[in-house]
């Protein structure tokens, strides 16, 4: 048995069998509180999982069920920021597949190009700008690593996020994620750039875990909290401590969207 067969394996006897994962980002953890019944499967306990490093992230994978649905949380991320390696999250993605998973709700901390979106505002991501030019599949054999990218955020599954933040009274936005690498954050140029590009959202996760996830077969649907308004948008200087105590603020807000989400799609 190789590694994410052996996770797989251990991820499907520990709890009820997940139908949909979602990937915790900065900010988005507290959803973790609203699980019943919880089991937790602590990353070194899966060897398809990485060790993590990075303050705010726990490194546990969290079985369960919210609102009646069977769900994984992933606990943590490794990012290519950390090692320059855009295959971070390869094993826990292919484990969560091979374990039945059919759908990745990825999360993430963001700062806002748009000035309609600040501090504390939820945004349902359309589509990537793919900034790092990197991808985890460089080195896959096969014809299958060609993935298309289109509708890469399933347009189905973010009608119905669109509906069931509506219906739970959630302001929800719409936009362009850029993906830069990190970790350093952007410079002003850089967001001006950006935003001539059609970005609403830069950040430095998430698309990663997309392309993983498309080429494993899982639909996915993303969501950034912007934590901040980008590099040059406004006289606040910007650190990690900042956007962890500006994602506390609206902490409540994302894991509320996140159930009503799960319950809906
Ligand atoms: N830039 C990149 N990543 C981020 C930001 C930002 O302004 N805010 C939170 N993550």
């Amino acid at each position: 048995m190789n590694a994410i067969e052996a996770s797989a394996a251990r991820i499907r006897v520990a709890g009820p069998v997940p139908e949909l994962a979602v990937v915790l980002g900065s900010g988005w953890d507290r959803a973790a509180e609203l699980v019943e019944a919880p089991t937790d499967i602590p990353y070194p306990e899966l060897p398809a999982f990485p060790a993590l490093n990075v303050d705010g992230h726990a490194g546990i994978l969290r079985l369960g069920r919210i609102g009646g649905r069977a769900v994984a949380l992933l606990r943590g991320r490794k990012h290519a920021y950390e090692s320059g390696d855009a295959a971070a999250m390869k094993g826990p993605i292919r484990s969560l597949a091979a374990a039945g998973c059919r759908i990745l709700v990825l999360t993430n901390a963001a700062g806002s190009l748009d000035a309609n979106m600040g501090p504390g505002s939820l945004m349902l991501i359309a589509d990537h700008l793919n900034m790092a030019q990197r991808t985890p599949l460089h080195d896959e054999p096969g014809s299958d690593r060609f993935v298309d990218m289109s509708d890469a955020y399933d347009p189905a599954l973010r009608a119905q996020a669109r509906a069931a933040a509506a219906q739970a009274g959630i302001a929800l936005h719409e936009g362009v994620y850029a993906w830069v690498l990190g970790p350093q954050f952007e410079t002003p140029a850089e967001i001006r750039m950006l935003g001539l590009l059609g970005a609403q959202a830069v950040g430095m996760s998430t698309v990663p875990e997309v392309i993983l996830a498309r080429h494993a077969g899982l639909k996915v649907l993303a969501f950034s909290m912007l934590t901040n308004m980008a590099a040059g948008l406004s006289d606040e200087s910007l650190s990690h401590a900042h956007t962890l105590r500006n994602a506390r603020a609206a902490d409540q807000d994302a894991s509320r969207l996140l159930t009503a989400v799960i319950a809906a799609i």
